[in-house]
């Protein structure tokens, strides 16, 4: 299954122009990764990567970096907006990753996880992974606290009543809370170590 709703070269633009980059998440990954597993820093897979702008944020840490989506558009945007020897796109579902079992060191899916067929995903990036790999999916949720100088409570206030109006709107495939799909998600998952 795919939400095909960030399909257009329009959308794509919009995406690279906008899209948060989550560079202190990124680190805090890593360095966990670092203190389990020390120098296993081959290959990472970042499903889902739109854009790219996340993908790109993993290049410093891994010999190379692929970045997986079903959308060609946002594919293009991101291939045209990297110049990194190290990192190159594919497309591909989600479920059916084009990696050998035990290849992949890191997978991950920023803001991307909820979109999938999650349980289908989570045993995809499983099989992917080497033993003591890490899939980190990341997101941020609609209560979120913006933090900009001494604005930032009216930001966070804007924001909130800007959600309120969208929130009827929202796809029914998500239901009314991110937060309980990554709980589900994190819940599935049996690795001995979850953070
Ligand atoms: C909300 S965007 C996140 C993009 C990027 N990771 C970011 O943080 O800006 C979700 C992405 O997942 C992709 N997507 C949705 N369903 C997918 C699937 N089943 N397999 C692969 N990619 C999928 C979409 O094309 C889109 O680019």
């Amino acid at each position: 299954m795919a939400v095909r709703a960030f399909e257009g070269k329009d959308h794509a633009a919009a995406y690279w122009q906008f899209r948060v980059t989550p560079q202190e998440l990124i680190s805090k990954i890593v360095s966990s990764m670092d203190k389990k597993t020390p120098k296993q820093f081959n290959l990472a897979v970042d499903v889902g990567c739109g854009s790219g702008q996340g993908t790109k944020l993993l290049a410093p840490y891994f010999t190379k970096v692929v970045g997986t989506d079903i959308s060609p558009a946002q594919l293009e945007m991101a291939s045209a907006n990297s110049n990194l020897p190290n990192v190159s796109y594919r497309q591909c579902p989600a479920e059916e990753l084009p990696f050998a079992s035990g290849e992949v060191d890191l997978v991950t899916a920023m803001t991307a996880a909820h979109w999938l067929d999650r349980p289908r995903f989570i045993q995809e990036a499983d099989r992917v992974l080497r033993p003591g790999g890490c899939m980190a999916l990341l997101s941020y949720t609609l209560d979120m606290d913006l933090e900009y100088g001494d604005i930032a409570e009216a930001l966070t206030d804007i924001c909130k009543e800007f959600y309120d109006v969208l929130r009827p709107f929202r796809y029914s495939y998500l239901g009314p809370s991110s937060k309980k799909l990554y709980a589900e998600m994190f819940e599935s998952c049996s690795y001995p170590d979850k953070e």
